[in-house]
């Protein structure tokens, strides 16, 4: 429906925001819930978050989702913090409720939700490693540990990183140094690229682990999106794994944004097809 008077306005902020499909996702998903709601992506340099929040607040507006650069400094700024975004120290999400800024991090959750719509996977009682140690491998690390996961094993280039992202998963997180992890990667039941490998620009060719430990029964997920098909889905999908590419997290991580701004159950269908039409 076309903007009016009472419309609801929410956006994405962050540093550069014209590529982000998340304007197309929750407009779509807006319009199939029938909410007058709409959706908008504002380009804010690192320097201008205080302002922007701000402005929010001055505004009225009702929901932002936060990208990079902001995700950590948005969890210093705003009101109140939910459990999981304090522990993580990085935001996604904020909600403006009344006037109070609280902020969210939907990424585990997401990452949770597509792992059970897509694979009828449930990490309790599982064994999951994760190739990585920065924003998304935390949010995951924690996701994972917090639905019942027997152990969390981080392998990352940069032990520092590994060490403080498995602590997220207490007493069942562990690390392990990439040269040594390929008996814990062959082990695993989940196994997820959560490094920036095979991303467009940064490392398209390389594989973050050996792909002799891909097998049957093993999901394998690389959160990956640009482009849809990296060279590890392919590896891993040869092996007989189950895999997924990183499209049904960014729909599911969106889904939860959508539903803590609005009340309203998330248009699952319409979001994975408006990503999919978005990536081509
Ligand atoms: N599908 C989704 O919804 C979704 C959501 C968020 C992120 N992602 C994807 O997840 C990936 C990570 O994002 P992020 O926000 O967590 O990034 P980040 O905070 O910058 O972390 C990057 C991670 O990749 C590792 N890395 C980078 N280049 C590497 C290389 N050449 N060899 C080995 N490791 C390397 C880093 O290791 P060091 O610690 O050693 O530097 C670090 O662990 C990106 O591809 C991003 O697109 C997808």
């Amino acid at each position: 429906m076309a903007p009016s008077g009472t419309t609801r306005l929410a956006a994405v902020i962050g540093s550069p925001v014209r590529h982000s499909l998340s304007p197309r996702l929750h407009n779509a998903a807006f319009e199939a819930a029938g909410l007058d709601w709409t959706y908008v992506a504002f380009e804010v340099p690192a320097a201008g978050l205080r302002d922007a929040l701000v402005g929010m607040r001055a505004l009225g507006i009702a929901g932002l989702s936060v990208t990079t650069p902001h995700k950590d400094d948005a969890a210093a700024l705003v009101d109140d913090l939910t459990p999981t975004a304090a522990r993580l120290g990085a935001v996604n999400c904020i909600a403006n409720v009344d006037g109070v800024l609280v902020g969210h991090n939907t990424d585990g959750e997401g990452f949770v939700r597509s792992l059970v719509a897509g694979a009828g996977f449930t990490p309790a009682g599982r064994r999951c490693v994760v190739l990585g140690a920065g924003g998304a491998a935390r949010s995951l690390v924690l996701a994972l540990a917090d639905a019942g996961a027997d152990e969390v094993v981080v392998v990352n280039r940069t032990v520092g990183r590994a060490e403080r992202a498995a602590a997220l998963a207490g007493d069942r997180g562990r690390v392990v140094a990439p040269a040594l992890a390929d008996s814990d990667l062959f082990d695993a039941d989940l196994v997820v690229n959560a490094t920036s490998v095979g991303m467009e620009g940064v490392d398209a060719h390389g594989l973050p682990c050996d792909p002799a430990v891909f097998h049957e029964g093993q999901i394998v997920v690389d959160l990956v999106y640009r482009p849809l098909v990296t060279n590890w889905i392919v590896e891993a999908s040869a092996g007989g794994a189950w895999v997924a590419n990183g499209v049904p997290m960014l729909a599911h991580q969106a889904a939860v944004q959508f539903e803590i701004w609005t009340g309203v159950p998330a248009p699952m269908d319409v979001m994975m097809a408006a990503v999919a039409d978005s990536l081509g």
